[in-house]
């Protein structure tokens, strides 16, 4: 007989799941450790793949951003697959333009699904929650540009710095109703989109990625979705019951290092 894996009857509920990026990482994490998962994501069209690729998956439509379809997106979840004991705020758009070109209804758009979702979904996810007495956690979709940026990320990096301080103060609201709460910032994450988002500001996008890993990050190997999906299912799991107010970077050491690795080699 398998043993139970560490989300073996818990449902989590993930925000942006039928993403072809991170959504897919974190779905396969989650169900790998025994979860259920509910899907909730503002495509149609993605849900329906989601559901296609995943059956036993729920697969809700609803905006994060949109206050009257999370509270739906809740109790539908709640009627069809019972109570829910964590969420994962994944849903999130990008930007990369410098924030004197921005307009006020893009960072409008950033900060309506990026902060104004998480806190949404947080709160349908918490006041359930403390209602039924029920522990649980939320882990949120940060970024490495939540603590260090890149040209034209500024808005983008403001919505997860947002998110990072969020997280913090989710878990001091939350901790006494053992509710916890913490978020993973990735670095550079492989997926057929991001090699096109690429090609937005440079004709040789494997390049960019390989000089990203060689020479930036302190682990030589591209981050993969699934690597932030494993690291959302330990904190969600009991073996993360001590940690929260947390944001781990899963960057493979892009941010910790001062110098890239060609001028570290310099000096040796
Ligand atoms: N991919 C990376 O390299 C990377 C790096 C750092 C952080 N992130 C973060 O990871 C998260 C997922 O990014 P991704 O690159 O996988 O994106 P993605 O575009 O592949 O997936 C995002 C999903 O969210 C859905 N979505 C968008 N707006 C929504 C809304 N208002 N309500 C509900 N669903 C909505 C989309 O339909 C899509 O399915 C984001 O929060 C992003 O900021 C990604």
């Amino acid at each position: 007989m398998q043993p139970a894996g560490p989300l073996e009857g818990k449902t989590i509920l993930v925000t942006g799941a039928a993403g072809q990026g991170m959504g897919r990482g974190i779905v396969e994490a989650l169900e790998a450790c025994g979860a259920a998962v509910v899907g909730m994501d503002v495509s149609a069209a993605a849900a329906e793949e989601l559901r296609a690729a995943h059956p036993q998956l729920l697969s809700l439509v609803g905006d994060v951003s949109v206050e009257a379809d999370v509270e739906r997106v809740f109790d539908e979840a709640a009627a069809l697959a019972g109570p829910i004991h964590g969420v994962v705020n994944n849903a999130g758009i990008g930007l990369n333009r410098p924030f004197h070109e921005v307009t006020a209804a893009e960072f409008e758009r950033i900060h309506g699904v990026d902060v104004r979702g998480t806190w949404l979904v947080s709160r349908a996810f918490a006041s359930r929650a403390i209602a039924a007495g029920r522990a649980g956690a939320i882990v949120n979709i940060s970024s490495v540009h939540g603590t260090a940026t890149a040209p034209g990320y500024a808005v983008y990096a403001g919505a997860k710095a947002a998110v990072d301080g969020m997280t913090r103060g989710i878990a001091v609201d939350l901790g006494p109703h053992r509710i916890r709460c913490n978020a993973v910032a990735p670095g550079y994450v492989h997926a057929a989109q991001n090699v096109e988002l690429i090609r937005g500001f440079t004709d040789d996008p494997e390049g960019w990625i390989d000089t990203h890993t060689d020479d930036f990050q302190l682990l030589n190997h591209v981050v993969e979705a699934r690597d932030c999906g494993d690291t959302v299912a330990f904190l969600l799991s009991d073996a993360a019951r001590s940690i929260t107010g947390q944001t781990l970077l899963v960057d493979a050491g892009l941010t910790t290092a001062l110098y890239n690795n060609s001028f570290t080699r310099r000096t040796r």
